[in-house]
């Protein structure tokens, strides 16, 4: 089989999802996903975008705005019409589904040259939105247990995981990530995008928006659950809603060497396991253990790990239950904080991990041979994919 190395990999800013707020409240999520597929072609000149076997994209709700976005951002672009596309939906695990389909069919040998992301706005196209459940799943589960809060709620009585370490894990992914964005880490894979400012004022956003500043453990135990009554999953310890996008170059290691590009990591497997949807935060947990059985890989030879923060109870039941980490902050996981800060556009985040994870590895941690990166999905999606360094 081939190996299949990434060249590249960029996102938009994370924008809030918010009608009066939000930097990228008059974008739409075709115009994100066109700037980052136009930046990896302005980046990669040596990689024409006629020569991509295959784009594949993954969003969570393929509705409205979000409808096919992978091709109809693609066209609306002006990118080849010779080059296919397709729209991954795995609910949250749609971008590292994505990531995964266009590594598979390289190492195939099926093509030399993917392009491979995801994207969602939040904003104009909500969560939920159109949802039209079967009436028969009612009589399988309790369809007031299936809502992403309520699961977070489910799995933080479970996995017996406190209110304080949630806050202290939100606490820290804001650190970490207002550090890594004042030290410039996320400069080479923010793609700067025209926003606006609440007053209208229109700017160059080249940072997150949700990254809080002033976060504070005394402001955050004051919160309550929007979720639950009495509940502990709080807006600060559920990531926020948001608008983003993100794309990868995904080649060959042949092809990349015959075009003189750079790489750092390859794509050592992934695995993709399903659970209960009334507890879909801990796909990961089934997702990991199948993949680390399947490469051979313990938990010991993970030198950073990269988990998607959709709630932190969920977060931390995994890493707990997976031997990786008990409590933030942590030593190898999410090392530029996660999306309890950066925010969490749903079909995107598989694969932002994915490119942070490259970064992270790539400058921070170089020595480094194996890393993780995992996420949970709604209705019960666990993903997880292994990456390893190469040089
Ligand atoms: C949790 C959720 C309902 C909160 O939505 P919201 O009420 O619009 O969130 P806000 O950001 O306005 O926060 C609510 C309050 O908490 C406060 N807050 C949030 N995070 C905080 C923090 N870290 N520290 C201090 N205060 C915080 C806000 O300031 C706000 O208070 P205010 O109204 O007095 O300003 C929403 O973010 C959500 O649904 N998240 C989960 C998304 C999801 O399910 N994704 C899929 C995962 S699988």
């Amino acid at each position: 089989m081939k190996e299949c190395v990434i060249v590249d990999g960029v996102r938009t800013p994370n924008g809030r999802a918010h009608k009066d707020k939000g930097w990228f409240r008059n974008k739409r999520p075709d115009e994100l996903m066109t700037a980052v597929y136009t930046a990896l072609f302005e980046r990669n000149k040596q990689v024409r975008p006629e020569d991509v076997e295959a784009v594949f994209v993954g969003t969570a709700a393929q509705v409205g705005m979000q409808n096919d976005i992978g091709r109809l951002a693609w066209l609306a672009g002006g990118f080849p019409e010779s080059v296919a596309t397709n729209t991954i939906c795995q609910q949250c695990p749609s971008g590292m589904a994505a990531v995964e389909h266009a590594a598979r069919a390289i190492m195939c040998g099926e093509g030399d040259i993917y392009i491979a992301g995801g994207v969602e706005d939040m904003l104009h196209v909500p969560m939920g939105y159109a949802m039209d459940f079967p009436p028969r799943l009612s009589e399988r589960y309790s369809m007031a247990d299936i809502p992403m809060g309520a699961t977070a709620e489910k799995v933080a009585q479970l996995y017996n995981i406190s209110r304080e370490d949630m806050d202290n894990m939100a606490f820290y992914s804001n650190k970490k990530a207002a550090a890594a964005r004042d030290q410039g880490k996320f400069n080479n894979e923010i793609v700067p995008v025209e926003g606006e400012q609440e007053d209208g004022t229109k700017f160059t956003v080249d940072r997150d928006q949700w990254i809080r500043d002033n976060v504070s453990m005394e402001a955050m135990a004051t919160i309550k659950s929007p979720f639950k009554e009495d509940g502990v999953v709080t807006a600060a310890t559920s990531s926020p809603l948001t608008q983003g996008a993100c794309a990868l170059i995904l080649m060959s290691r042949e092809k990349a060497d015959e075009l003189g590009c750079q790489y750092h990591l390859k794509y050592k497997g992934g695995v993709m396991a399903g659970c209960d949807p009334t507890v879909m935060g801990i796909g990961p947990i089934y997702a990991v253990k199948r993949l680390l059985e399947r490469t051979c890989v313990g938990v010991d030879q993970i030198d950073v790990v990269e988990i998607n923060e959709a709630f932190a109870s969920q977060s931390l039941a995994c890493l707990r239950e997976l031997g990786l980490e008990k409590n933030a902050p942590f030593e190898k996981t999410n090392l530029w904080g996660g999306a309890l800060a950066l925010g969490h556009p749903l079909g995107e985040s598989g694969a932002r991990i994915i490119i942070t994870l490259n970064n992270i590895m790539k400058t921070e941690r170089p020595n480094a041979r194996f890393g993780l990166a995992t996420l949970c999905g709604g209705f019960g999606n666990g993903n997880a994919s292994l990456w390893e360094r190469v040089n």
